[in-house]
Order: structure tokens, then C-alpha cells, then sequence
């Protein structure tokens, strides 16, 4: 297949061009050219703007993951502009390319987060099924990682009529050198690791090699489409996380994080660690996709086994 990629650079798209070099020719859209050679290798055709393209004739997929990352600074009104154009305009150019293809490529697969959900405690199960009008009858409040991803989603979803549409709502992807856990790393390695908040906030999560089987599954199989949760089946609580993370490193867990000195720390943001949701991929399950890590311990032991001395 000829396969445009955005966000091919990152912590996911490196691991999921090296899953379909090879057997697929790639084009990766991304604004340094050098940092894509140097993370690579050189065989890839490269696009540093979509304005290059009149259309998208010339491939079978889009697999849209680009944005700028969303829990590096503090979000000042400046960056979360940057968080949402990054995504917005990205993905609305590609649906206007998806418009002037005469023949355009058969399938779309776009990111999402689990942040659409909203925080939620344990007893509310969240699937693909969720009404996500909940906030307006709750009287909730729209938090920024919803807006964000509601209109991620809605710009994708355009496309349903051109071309098969898949988005995933991605969970905390655990893998080595990047994401998520490189950040908690530090800490924990510290034996400064401990619980954040009540630590009752859901962590839902998933092993970086689950999520690049999740997308190579919606390219290949056809009667793939809609939203999908891309999370283990197996969310868990900060708590269970944090005991698992200091057991997988052999590190203590004792001292807490207060929320109230995370919030002063890192503003609005804090959400993202106060603030959590149990989602569970019944859709993908239902699909038949089966995934290699059902729980944490067996991901952070794949992750860290041979470190753990
Ligand atoms: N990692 C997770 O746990 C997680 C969880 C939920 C959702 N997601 C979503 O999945 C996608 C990929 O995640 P990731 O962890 O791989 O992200 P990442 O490592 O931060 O990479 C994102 C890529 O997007 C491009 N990008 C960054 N800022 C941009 C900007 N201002 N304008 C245009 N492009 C920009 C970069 O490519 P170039 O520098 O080459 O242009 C970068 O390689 C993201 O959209 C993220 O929101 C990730």
C-alpha cells in the first residue's frame, strides 16, 4: 500500500513506520526533514507541507496521528492554540484532500484520546457507546481535552462518504523512550514515585506494540469503521498503576503527590494526572482484535524485566 502518515516522527508513528516499512511504501508528512532522517533512515519519501498536494489520488491510506504534544508546557492560552491548530488544521486539510481525490484512499485512520470522555470514577464504564452529550445534561463542565478531541473527531468523521473512517481514542501509551512513562521515570527511579491526588482516577492504558497491531487491524480489515477506544481491556486506578510501576522498577512508592500542589505545579494541566476514566475497547474486542497485553504488570514487565535488578 502507498501510505501517507502525519506525526510519523513521534513516539508512535516511529514504532508504526517500523512496522510498515518494508512491506509498504510511506510517505511522512513532518516539518523537519532532519530530525526524520536521523529517526528513520533515509527510504522514505518525505512531505513537509500538505499544501504540496492537489488531492490524494496517489494513495491507498492516511494514517493522521500530528500534534503538537499535549502535556509539555503549561497551557497557556498560546499553547493551547498550538495543541488544537496542530490537530485541527492538519486533519481538515486532509479532508479537503479527501474531497478533491478522484479516486481517494480507501481508508482514514485518525487519532482521538480518551480525554473526550470527561473524568469519571470507577462505576461508569466507557465505551464507544458513550453519550458524550453527557456534558450538557450533567451540567459539567467542557474540559480542554474533550473540545479538543470532540473536534479532532468531528473533522475526521467529515470523510465517512469518501472513504472508510477509523478513529482511534488513544489511552496512555506505554512504551520505552517517550511518552507517558519516560516522564514518570525520573521520579520513581528517585524513589520520589507515589500516589497523585486520591489516586482513585482511572489510568487507561495501553502497550505501545497493542497500538500499532490496533492500527495495522483497522487498515486491513474492511468492515473496520466508526470510533474505537484504543485501550488495554484492563484500565486501572493511579494507585494500582503507581504499586505496579514501583514493583516493575523496584522502586518505593511512598511519597504522594497532593492535588493541590500538582495544580499550583502545572495549572489547568494538572487535570490530565488529577483527573482520570476506565474505557474499555469493546468495539475492537467485539471486532475480533486480540490484544498481546491484557494487564499492566505483564506490559511493565515486558517494558522493564531485563532493567529491574
Ligand atoms: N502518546 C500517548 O500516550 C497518546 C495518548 C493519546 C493520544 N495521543 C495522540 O496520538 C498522536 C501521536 O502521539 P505521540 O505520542 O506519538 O506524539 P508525539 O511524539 O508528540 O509526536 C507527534 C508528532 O506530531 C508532529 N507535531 C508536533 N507538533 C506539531 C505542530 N505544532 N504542528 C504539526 N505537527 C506537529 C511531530 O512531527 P514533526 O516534528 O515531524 O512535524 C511529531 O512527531 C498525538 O496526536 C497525540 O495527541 C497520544
Amino acid at each position: 500500500m502507498r501510505i501517507l502518515i502525519t506525526g510519523g516522527t513521534g513516539f508512535i508513528g516511529k514504532a508504526l513506520v517500523k512496522a510498515l516499512e518494508g512491506e509498504h511504501q510511506l510517505t511522512l508528512l513532518t516539518r523537519s526533514a532532519g530530525k526524520a532522517h536521523l529517526t528513520l533512515g533515509n527510504q522514505h519519501k518525505l512531505l513537509g507541507n500538505l499544501s504540496a498536494l492537489a488531492n490524494l489520488d496517489g494513495f491507498d491510506a492516511v494514517i493522521n496521528l500530528a500534534g503538537e504534544p499535549i502535556a509539555d508546557k503549561r497551557w497557556s492560552l498560546e499553547v493551547k492554540q498550538k495543541i488544537c491548530d496542530s490537530r485541527w488544521d492538519t486533519t481538515a486539510r486532509l479532508a479537503k484532500l479527501f474531497e478533491a481525490s478522484k479516486t481517494p484512499p480507501k481508508v482514514f485512520i485518525s487519532g482521538s484520546a480518551i480525554g473526550i470522555y470527561g473524568d469519571h470514577d470507577k462505576q461508569v464504564h466507557l465505551d464507544e457507546s458513550f453519550d458524550l452529550a453527557h456534558f450538557k445534561d450533567t451540567g459539567k463542565e467542557e474540559k480542554f481535552p474533550h473540545s479538543v478531541c470532540a473536534k479532532w473527531e468531528e473533522l475526521a468523521l467529515q470523510c465517512q462518504g469518501l472513504t472508510r473512517v477509523c478513529v482511534m481514542r488513544i489511552g496512555l501509551v506505554l512504551g520505552l523512550n517517550g511518552g507517558a512513562l519516560k516522564k514518570m521515570l525520573l521520579p520513581f527511579k528517585l524513589g520520589a514515585g507515589g500516589v497523585v491526588g486520591s489516586g482513585k482516577q482511572g489510568m487507561s492504558w495501553i502497550h505501545r506494540e497493542d497500538l500499532i497491531a490496533i492500527i495495522l487491524f483497522l487498515l486491513n480489515n474492511e468492515q473496520c469503521q466508526g470510533i474505537y477506544n484504543a485501550t488495554a481491556p484492563n484500565p486501572v486506578s493511579n494507585r494500582e498503576f503507581t504499586n505496579s510501576l514501583g514493583t516493575a522498577l523496584s522502586r518505593p512508592t511512598l511519597l504522594p503527590m497532593p492535588a493541590p500542589i500538582l495544580s499550583l505545579a502545572l495549572g489547568e494541566m494538572s487535570q490530565l494526572l488529577l483527573e482520570g476514566q476506565y474505557v474499555y475497547p469493546d468495539r475492537l474486542t467485539q471486532a475480533g482484535f486480540s490484544f498481546h497485553y491484557t494487564h499492566l504488570d505483564d506490559a511493565l514487565t515486558n517494558l522493564f524485566g531485563a532493567s529491574k535488578s
